[in-house]
Parts: C-alpha cells; structure tokens; sequence
C-alpha cells in the first residue's frame, strides 16, 4: 500500500517541510535556510533559530502542502532529537497540532537516522543491509554499523568537534586572521566556502596533523583545528595562503574520516558505505572515497547534494520506516 508522510524538520537552522510517498517520490521539498541570519555570528544562535523556526514554520508547510491534500496524508514525522531544544520544540508542536486538527498519527524521529535515511532515499530503498554509515554534520560525527531499517551499532563517534564544525570554527579563525580586504569572504556556515576557496591552494602546501587515533574508533578534530590557528596566528596572510590553508586543511579531515573508515571496514568485514550529513556534499570528500572505493571494491553511497544537509525529506522517509517497520 502506497502512503504518504509528511516531515518537518526544525533541528537547527533549516527550517524543513516535505511530503514523500513510500515508494521513494519526493512529492515536495521545502527548505527555508536561515544561514544568512547566523552568517555573521560564525555559527548558530539558538534564540534567533528559534525564532525564525516559528516565524517560517507556516510558510514552508504551505508550500510543501500546496500540490497535495493534507487529508490524503497517512502519518506526520517530525525531527525529535538531537537538536536545538526551543527549535525541536516548534516542529513537534506544529506537528502533534496538525495530527490532532486532521485525525493523523505522528512520529518522532531521529535526526541522526534522518542523515541516514536522505541516503536511502536517493538510491530509492536499493542499499543493502548491512551497512556502514559515517555520519558527518555541523554537529555530529557518527561511525555505524547499520544492521536493518531500525537497528545500528554504533562504533565512533567524535570526542570533541564534529568535522563540519571543524569546518565552520577555521572559517572563523581565517575570517579574524585574514588581512580586511579578505574577511568578506568568509561567514557561516563555513564548509562550502573553504571548499570553494581549496580550489585555488595546494593540498600539499602545509602538512597539517591527521588526527587517526589509531588506539580507538573515535574521531578528535580539535588538535587539527588547533594546528590551523598555530600556522595563522602571528602571520601576514596573503590570498595564496588562505587558499593553501584551505586546500590542505580539508585534505587532512578528508584523509582522516578515509583512514578510519577503511579501518572499520577492515574489522567489521562490512564493505558498504553510506556517507551522509552537510560535510558529505563535499567534492573531495566524495572523489576521495569514490576513489577508494573503485580500488578497493568497496560500495560507496551519497545523496544527492540537496538532501546532504537539513531537509525534511529524509525526516519523512525515516518516520515512515519507523512508524510501519517497527
Ligand atoms: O547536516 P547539516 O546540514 O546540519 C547538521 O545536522 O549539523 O550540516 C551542516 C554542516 C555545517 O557545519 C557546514 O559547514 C557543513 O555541514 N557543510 C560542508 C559543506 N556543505 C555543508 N562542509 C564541507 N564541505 C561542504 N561542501
Ligand atoms: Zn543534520
């Protein structure tokens, strides 16, 4: 039987509304990104996503609803947790209200799952279980081994930044070490634009640290990160610089999360990959494991860019398979 989910996501700065079939049609996919209100702050301000959540949260519904009846709806999902708890709060009450006015069950999901879910969403239910998945977000980092639709097993996870925060805190340190003629260049969030700017420099100009820890399955970005404000601090930098430190700071994360992903495919015997999260929109990061993969016959899987970060899409999927698999 073909249903229908609608999904908000309000986790963090995307304020997300979706409606997706479970046969993998995405029947619509709304993302108000409030990037540009937390662009100066060099990263989220919880009181302003709160706000803008509740200010946006109709608009998004609207539109995610204006093609398709919400009568026809079979279950409303919701982004429960991780997250932002006054943001959380406005998706689930919108959520519990809509399923109360219109007589509709609602689920909770798991943001982490969601990642998950925008992957298998992509490849339209093809990946086989089981599974490694390496979650990589603004605020999460999460090595898994999936077993099913519903079970995981997790294996490492970061002790400190999550490798998209990385991302965003060398951002802000270039931004205050830049000559002012280059600080425009940077604002939150701050993966996509040292990508952008990595194009430019050499990955091989500066031997950053790569962080393997090589006695645990766990993940450490804060030595990197500090190794980065070491080579700027003090320094006149010029725009080669800034590229090269870009290039070479994103090919360290990105030789890191191969390293110690290769390693878990060793000890779990597992050669399937599922990579998702804002960071796995990354082109390296893609190349890099794509590249691997080929070599070493491993199956790599991403979704599709827009499904990468936040969206209600893969929210959607994840409380449909919850709310009749379990
Ligand atoms: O998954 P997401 O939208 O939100 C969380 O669940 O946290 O991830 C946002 C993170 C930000 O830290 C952002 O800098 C990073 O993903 N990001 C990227 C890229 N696009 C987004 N990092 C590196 N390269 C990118 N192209
Ligand atoms: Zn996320």
């Amino acid at each position: 039987m073909k249903r229908y989910v609608l999904g908000l996501e309000t986790s963090c700065d995307e304020t997300a509304s979706a409606v997706v079939s479970s046969e993998f049609e995405i029947i619509s996919n709304i993302v108000f990104s409030q990037q540009k209100i937390h662009a100066s702050f060099f990263g989220v301000v919880p009181e302003l996503a709160s706000r803008t959540h509740y200010e946006k949260i109709h608009f998004v519904l609207d539109k995610a609803l204006k093609k398709f009846d919400i009568k026809n709806i079979d279950l409303i999902a919701y982004t429960e947790k991780p997250g932002l708890k006054g943001a959380l709060l406005i998706g689930k009450t919108v959520a519990k209200t809509l399923g109360y006015i219109y007589s509709k069950p609602t689920i909770g999901v798991d943001h982490l799952w969601g990642h998950i879910f925008s992957v298998i969403l992509t490849h339209k239910g093809k990946i086989k279980f089981p599974f490694i998945s390496l979650i990589i977000s603004g605020g999460h980092t999460e090595l898994s081994l999936v077993h099913s639709h519903t079970k995981k097993e997790n294996l490492g996870q970061t002790r400190d930044d999550a490798v998209g925060e990385a991302f965003d805190k060398v951002a802000k340190m270039l931004a205050e070490h830049v000559p002012k003629r280059y600080k425009s260049l940077f604002r939150y969030p701050g993966g996509p634009i040292i990508e952008k700017l990595a194009k430019f420099g050499d990955s091989k100009a500066i031997d950053f640290p790569r962080p393997y820890m090589m006695e645990s399955d766990d993940f450490s970005f804060s030595g990197l990160k500090t190794a980065v404000l070491y080579y700027i601090k003090n320094k006149s930098l010029n725009i080669k610089d800034v590229y090269n430190i870009c290039a070479s700071f994103q090919e360290a994360v990105v030789d890191t999360l191969l390293v110690k992903t290769l390693r878990i495919i060793d000890k779990t015997k597992c050669n399937r990959v599922v990579i998702s999260g804002g960071v796995s929109a990354n082109k390296s990061l893609r190349d890099g494991f794509i590249k691997i993969a080929q070599n070493k016959n491993i199956e790599v899987y991403f979704p599709h860019k827009y499904l990468a970060t936040d969206n209600a899409a893969m929210i959607s999927l994840a409380g449909l398979n919850f709310y009749y698999n379990n």
